[in-house]
């Protein structure tokens, strides 16, 4: 079994990220073989960051858990919506805490949006960052357009189309697992 946590990274109020978040976790954890845990960066409410985890030895509440979970999961998948283009600051701040965590992790990426391109600006500018970080983005992408229609508040999709994307993306992100798995052993 893997343990592939799902990192929710909008904290706005009346938030819509939640309904992405329940959908995959729905789809990987019908796989049989990932259990997928939420971490909730509205939960965690972290401050601005003023200085990485690493240079802290006064993390704020949460932060600590956070890394621990990420750095010692198989797999990361996180969830974002797209803001003005672009990365949401809740989420690159959190990202902004950590690096060690996301050495060779395989993330997968899953964006929302408003609009009709399901946040794959977004996407784009959040794979370099990841990269930066050391971790793998994997090649496929689950962007979600116009999230009002696209799920239920329980995260149900309304059509087949999503749910074959959420299969080729979950395909992937298991192959690559398996994969940095098996040379992590050697
Ligand atoms: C500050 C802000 C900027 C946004 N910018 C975009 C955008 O550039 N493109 C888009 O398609 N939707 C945009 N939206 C719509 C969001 O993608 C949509 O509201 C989505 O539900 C946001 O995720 P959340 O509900 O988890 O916060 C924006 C929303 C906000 C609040």
């Amino acid at each position: 079994m893997w343990t592939i946590p799902i990192l929710i990274g909008s904290v706005r109020r009346g938030r819509q990220s939640p309904k992405a978040a329940r959908f995959i976790k729905t789809c990987m954890e019908a796989t049989g073989k990932i259990r997928s845990p939420f971490l909730d960066l509205l939960e965690i409410a972290l401050p601005v960051m003023e200085e990485r985890l690493s240079e802290r030895d006064d993390p704020p509440p949460g932060l600590a858990d956070l890394s621990r979970a990420i750095a010692s999961s198989d797999a990361l998948v996180i969830v974002t919506p797209e803001y003005n283009n672009g990365i949401p600051g809740s989420l690159k701040n959190a990202l902004d805490y950590l690096y060690d965590e996301f050495s060779h992790k395989p993330v997968g990426v899953v964006t929302i949006s408003g609009g009709p391109y399901g946040g794959v600006n977004c996407l784009a500018q959040l794979r370099p960052v990841l990269l930066t970080m050391g971790a793998y983005p994997i090649a496929e992408k689950l962007p979600i357009a116009k999230i009002d229609e696209a799920l239920s508040e329980e995260g149900i999709s309304r059509g087949p189309s999503l749910q074959n994307r959420a299969k080729a993306f979950i395909d992937e992100l298991l192959w690559v697992t398996e994969r940095f798995a098996s040379v992590r052993k050697t």
